[in-house]
C-alpha cells in the first residue's frame, strides 16, 4: 500500500493536460497558493454546482494570492464540453484549469479510494502552500459537496499562522479575536503585540486579529 499524503508532507510534482494547456504542478504554484480539488465525473450534478461555485470565487482566490485547480479522471474534450454547461446553468464560467487525468495524478494524491470507486475520485481538497507542502487535506464522499467558503476560511487561518503566528478558535470567522500559539513565549509576544494581550490561562493569550 502505497503511503497516504499527510500534512506537511511535500505536494508531489505532475505534468497534465488541463483546459488551460498542460500544466507542470510546481511551476503553476510560482509562490502563490494553490487549492488543488477532485471531482468524481464530469457532467455529475453535484460536480457541476461545485465548479460553479468556485467559479464564482475568482476573487476571493486572487485576493488571496490563491491559484485553483481541479481534476477528474475525464477526457479533455468531455471537459470542453462540460464547461459549458457550467456557465449556462450556474451562471459562472469555469475560470481555473481543470486537469483531464489519466488517473495518475488521482492516484498521486491518494483521491481513488478503491472502495468507494475504482476509477472515480472521491471530493478531495488540498491546499498547498508557496513552500510546496500540503497545508490542508479533506476528503468527502461523492454525494456530498463541499463547503468552499469553509475552504476559504482555512486559508485565512493559514495565512495568518504563517504571516502572525496565531491560531484561530473554535468556529473562527475572519474579524474575530486570534490566539497567540504556543511556539511563541511572552518576550517574543510582546514586541509583536505592544498592546498586549487577555491572557485568559498561560497557554491560552488572545489578540484582535492582526494585518487589519
Ligand atoms: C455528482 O457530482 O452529482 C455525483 C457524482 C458521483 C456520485 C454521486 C453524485
Amino acid at each position: 500500500m502505497t503511503k497516504a499524503l499527510l500534512i506537511g508532507d511535500d505536494a508531489p510534482n505532475f505534468t497534465a493536460t488541463t483546459t488551460e494547456g498542460e500544466i507542470d504542478f510546481h511551476s503553476f504554484i510560482d509562490g502563490h497558493w494553490a487549492v488543488l480539488f477532485s471531482h468524481p465525473k464530469n457532467y455529475t450534478p453535484v460536480c457541476t454546482t461545485e465548479l460553479g461555485y468556485t467559479s464564482k470565487l475568482k476573487g476571493e482566490f486572487e485576493k488571496r494570492g490563491v491559484k485553483v485547480i481541479g481534476l477528474s479522471v475525464d477526457k479533455i474534450e468531455d471537459h470542453d464540453g462540460w464547461a459549458k454547461d457550467i456557465e449556462d446553468t450556474q451562471g459562472a464560467a469555469l475560470n481555473f484549469p481543470l486537469i483531464a487525468d489519466d488517473g495518475s495524478v488521482a492516484k498521486l494524491y491518494g483521491m481513488i479510494h478503491p472502495n468507494a470507486s475504482d476509477t472515480m475520485t472521491v471530493r478531495s481538497v488540498f491546499v498547498v502552500g508557496p513552500d510546496k507542502k500540503v497545508k490542508l487535506k479533506v476528503e468527502y464522499p461523492a454525494s456530498t459537496g463541499r463547503n468552499f467558503d469553509e475552504i476559504l476560511r482555512v486559508i485565512d487561518s493559514l495565512q495568518l499562522t504563517a504571516n502572525h503566528k496565531v491560531a484561530t478558535p473554535v468556529n473562527w470567522k475572519d474579524g474575530e479575536d486570534v490566539i497567540i500559539v504556543p511556539a511563541v513565549s511572552n518576550e517574543e509576544a510582546a514586541k509583536q503585540f505592544p498592546d498586549g494581550w487577555n491572557e485568559v490561562r498561560p497557554y491560552l493569550r488572545i489578540v484582535p486579529q492582526p494585518g487589519r
